[in-house]
């Protein structure tokens, strides 16, 4: 639930034409990709497919950011089976070949889930989705898409934690967290999952629950790419026939962002409406600056504006939560976008996030006629009742820290033009920086970095998890990819970092491009 763009861009009616996608411009250095692809295609021929193919066309053309669509991968291997992404696996162990891993593509940076060379290992055939009513639960495949997910579930009257928008894929979200519409009172989409199904870097194929590999299990609910490739998900469900959702757009005037943060700090620090979401968007686009609320209720029951003002846009719905996502919350977003995100989590509070929203555009002041310029901050809440619902994962300790309610806060940036990548990273990133500095001084700065809106270079495992749990993740990471394969060959996504880099030393242990 993330990009109001769509929205904003409708409510100042302007229509700006699709980006470019020249892929053209990629220059080639010779590699062990071609050596590698024929290495997966001596095994395995009917899945690999060569650029330019169909098949590799349609994944590039499913991820979410533009830069990571115009990375040119060797080949793309399409397993159906986890014996399948055992033998991939293998394969690219035995001939030392550079790989990344992609299910909804929806990751928000560049090389993330996609690589230049190499091969893509593409999830999509792998999208099962087993609902059982008789011990409430769901068996997902890691390249379903949370939209198909919520589809079959839905004549079951059940639903479960998953992404708010409708192309996110399931793997990535639960790897990284997860916050969705019941987070309040369950906590992270990763905190349902009672059971995986992975493949290690020897090739072995391991459960991963409370009884079986409970270490793996305990390290998988904030895995980035450090254990082990996820074949199966089984997540608990949740009854939920229907779910009211709405989406409303008003001007921002001073009265309106007051009276709205007044209600959002009011619900930041409410833990008896463990029904409702509420979350808040403010946004610059085409000149004109809005604000945007999401609300839903679990229980169907509609709530109150946020705003007395008129909105000048507004959608609302009772339904499934399929329905509600897809007519709905889905429509505030880009199916793609170019973009570049920052995340940070502070206590709430009003003051600071008008701050922040105003130094955005200082910083932003060069930048304003760049074609296609939207800035967006999202403002989501992690309440106490929301971090102890966290209690399963590796995110616990370090949460439970403040001993508050707490607010994530998502800084968006899109834009049209290739040629504006750079400037537009370097105000996202400087943007980013004073924030955090900015809420340290204040003293309303918590560490937390929400791994699945973070940028890469922003030290999510430093940050997230305390010292202690950092060093079990070790631990975990060196007993189950023991020769370092994946640390090794596997591109993209959140690495654990290693030991003595300093809690604060920064990002530099990902895979920059
Ligand atoms: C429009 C939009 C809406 C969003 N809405 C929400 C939301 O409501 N709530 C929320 O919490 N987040 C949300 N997000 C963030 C989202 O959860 C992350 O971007 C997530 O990583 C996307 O998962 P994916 O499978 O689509 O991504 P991918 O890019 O395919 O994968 C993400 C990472 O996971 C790794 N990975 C993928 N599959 C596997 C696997 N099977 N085993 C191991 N590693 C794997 C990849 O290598 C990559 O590092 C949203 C993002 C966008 C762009
Ligand atoms: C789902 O709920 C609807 C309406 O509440 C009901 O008519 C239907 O029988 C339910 N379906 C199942 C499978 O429980």
């Amino acid at each position: 639930m993330l990009l109001p763009r769509r929205l904003l861009l409708l409510v100042s009616s302007v229509c700006l034409g699709a980006s470019a996608q020249d892929r053209s411009q990629s220059v080639f250095v010779a590699s062990s990709g071609p050596k590698c692809c024929d290495a997966l295609r001596a095994k395995l021929p009917s899945i690999v497919f060569a650029r330019g193919t169909p098949e590799y066309n349609t994944r590039l053309s499913t991820y979410y950011l533009l830069q990571q669509q115009e990375l040119s991968p060797t080949c793309t291997v399409r397993p159906s089976s986890a014996s399948e992404v055992s033998l991939i696996v293998k394969i690219a162990k035995d001939s030392q070949c550079p790989f990344a891993v992609a299910s909804g593509g929806h990751m928000a940076w560049k090389g993330s889930s996609n690589i230049d060379e190499g091969f893509v290992v593409d999830l999509r055939g792998m999208n099962q989705i087993d609902v059982s009513t008789e011990d409430q639960t769901v068996k997902l495949g890691p390249g379903s898409l949370w939209q198909e997910v919520y589809k079959v579930m839905a004549p079951y009257n059940v639903s479960t934690i998953g992404a708010r928008l409708n192309a996110v894929g399931v793997a990535g979200y639960l790897l990284g967290g997860g916050i969705s519409f019941a987070s309040v009172d369950k906590g992270f989409g990763a905190d349902s999952v009672y059971n995986y199904e992975a493949v290690l870097s020897d090739g072995r194929i391991v459960e991963a629950n409370k009884e079986t590999n409970p270490d793996l299990f305990w390290a998988l609910k904030l895995a980035g790419t450090n254990y082990a490739i996820v074949t199966r998900f089984d997540m608990y469900t949740y009854h939920s026939p229907t779910l009211w959702g709405t989406l409303s757009v008003y001007p921002s005037t001073s009265p309106t962002t007051s009276e709205l943060f007044a209600e959002f700090e009011k619900y930041a620090h409410d833990e008896k409406n463990r029904k409702d979401m509420k979350a808040v968007f403010l946004s610059y686009s085409n000149g004109i600056d809005l604000t945007m609320t999401a609300q839903t209720n679990l229980d169907s029951t509609p709530l109150a504006s946020m705003s007395s003002a008129e909105p000048i846009m507004h959608l609302e719905k009772v339904g499934t939560t399929h329905d509600v996502v897809d007519e709905v919350i889905s429509n505030a977003a880009e199916s793609t976008a170019r973009t570049a995100w920052h995340v940070l989590t502070t206590k709430a509070d009003t003051d600071f996030f008008m701050d922040l929203y105003a130094m955005g555009k200082t910083i932003f002041e060069s930048l304003k006629d760049r074609k296609g310029l939207t800035r967006t901050f999202n403002f989501q809440v992690f309440q106490k009742s929301f971090i102890e619902g966290a209690v399963h994962g590796p995110t616990y300790n370090a949460l439970k820290r403040s001993n508050d309610d707490l607010v994530c806060i998502v800084n968006f940036n899109a834009w049209e033009d290739p040629a504006d990548d750079a400037a537009m990273k370097e105000a996202t990133d400087a943007l980013g920086d004073w924030a955090e500095a900015e809420a340290r001084k204040r003293g309303i700065l918590d560490d937390f970095i929400y791994l699945n809106y973070a940028s890469e270079r922003q030290p999510v495992y430093e940050r997230s998890v305390t010292p202690e749990d950092l060093d079990k993740m070790r631990e975990i990471q060196a007993k189950y990819d023991s020769d370092g394969t994946f640390e090794k060959l596997w591109k993209g996504g959140f690495k654990i970092p290693k030991k003595g880099g300093g809690a604060l030393a920064g990002a530099t242990h990902h895979d920059e491009l």
